[in-house]
């Protein structure tokens, strides 16, 4: 087991890799919890959860509504929790989004930690004390940076994960190497069957880099006003294809790292090599490169982004394998890009 602690301006964590489920208890300031998680995680974990109240909400980003959230605060209500109650989110990013939400908004917040049980929200929602929901379609809308007290990072209940969850997770581990840390990259594939068939050592490595490069950037920009923005490479054009796809964050990510890629190349930044080099690995992983999408509701997407001001758009670009920047770019170039 590794720890990392995780201090910024949001609070501190502490995110252990490779400890279990099993002894969460032992992790917990009250002998009963109160345990957020979903159907899939409780079906399949529920008999190693630790005693306490449970709360299961449905699986799908669909689940992180204010309906959600007043059930959820229903159930607290009905069960007398206060000041004094401790929440425990198992379940994967959906789960941690909506219980750090709960967590920190019932009552004007109660203590919380998260055991987290799929490989993108161990390797990204792990980190960074974002918490929040959607609201009318937009995407993580309504939230608040409030950091749990730890993050159990269950490498065993990755075992359970179907295959295309835990590439979306390795899509989140690529980009984390190839924005800050080319030995990672390396690392990443050379290992590529030993990570695919959930190689303990391996992933544990995989996790832990990713914490390390996520909590390095975070802690020097906890509320992404400079530095942090670089963790949003492939991110621009994911978030648009993803909306209008209807596809997992992570293979929508994917093709949003190619098309970042490309436009480094375009802008003379990237040399072509270190871009096809990306593409590989990323279809190594199973991960797709192109997507069928529609260019003009892509285009419509990216126009709605938060990180668009005015005509321009703050996107991240890459300078080679490790090595990622932020520059404003003009949305015209955007489309540009998608039209070619
Ligand atoms: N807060 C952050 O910083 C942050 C970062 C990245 C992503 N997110 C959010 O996380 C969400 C995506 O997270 P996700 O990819 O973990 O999705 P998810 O929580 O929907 O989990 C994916 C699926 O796997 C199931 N599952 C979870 N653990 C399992 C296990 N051990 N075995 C079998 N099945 C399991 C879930 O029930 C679900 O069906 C998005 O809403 C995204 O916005 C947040
Ligand atoms: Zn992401």
């Amino acid at each position: 087991m590794k720890s990392i602690k995780i201090n910024s301006d949001t609070g501190e964590s502490v995110v252990m890799i490779g400890e279990g489920l099993e002894n969460l208890k032992a992790h917990l300031p009250v002998e009963y919890p109160i345990i957020i998680t979903d159907l899939n995680v409780h079906d399949l974990w529920g008999a190693h959860f630790p005693q306490g109240p449970i709360i299961t909400v449905g699986t799908g980003e669909k689940i992180k509504s204010f309906d959600t959230l007043g059930y959820i605060f229903d159930q607290l209500i009905a069960l007398e929790a206060d000041r004094s109650s401790f929440i425990v989110g198992i379940g994967g990013g959906i789960v941690c989004d909506i219980a750090g939400f709960v967590a920190s908004t019932y009552m004007r917040g109660l203590r919380f930690g998260f055991v987290s049980t799929t490989l993108l929200s161990q390797v990204d929602a792990s980190v960074g004390g974002k918490n929040g929901v959607n609201f009318k379609g937009y995407k993580n809308m309504v939230g608040v940076f409030n950091q749990p007290e730890f993050v159990i990072c269950d490498l065993n209940m990755l075992s359970t994960l179907p295959r295309e969850e835990l590439c979306c997770g390795f899509a989140e581990i690529i980009k984390h190497g190839v924005i800050a840390d080319k030995s990672m990259f390396d690392y990443i594939e050379k290992h590529c069957s030993q990570a695919l068939a959930l190689d303990l050592n391996v992933i544990e490595k995989l996790v832990y880099d990713s914490v390390v490069i996520k909590s390095r950037i975070v802690n020097q920009d906890a509320r992404e006003r400079g530095l942090r923005r670089q963790l949003n490479f492939g991110h621009t054009f994911g978030h648009a294809i993803e909306k209008t796809l209807q596809i997992r964050h992570g293979e929508a990510v994917s093709a949003g790292m190619v098309l970042a890629s490309e436009l480094s190349v375009k802008r003379g930044n990237l040399q072509e090599p270190h871009a096809t080099r990306l593409y590989g690995l990323l279809e190594k992983y199973r991960l797709p490169v192109r997507l069928p999408y529609d260019e003009s509701e892509v285009l419509a997407a990216i126009k709605m982004d938060k990180k668009r001001e005015g005509d321009h758009i703050k996107f991240v670009l890459l300078s080679e394998i490790g090595r990622a920047y932020v520059d404003d770019v003009p949305i015209q170039e955007l489309v540009d890009l998608v039209r070619s």
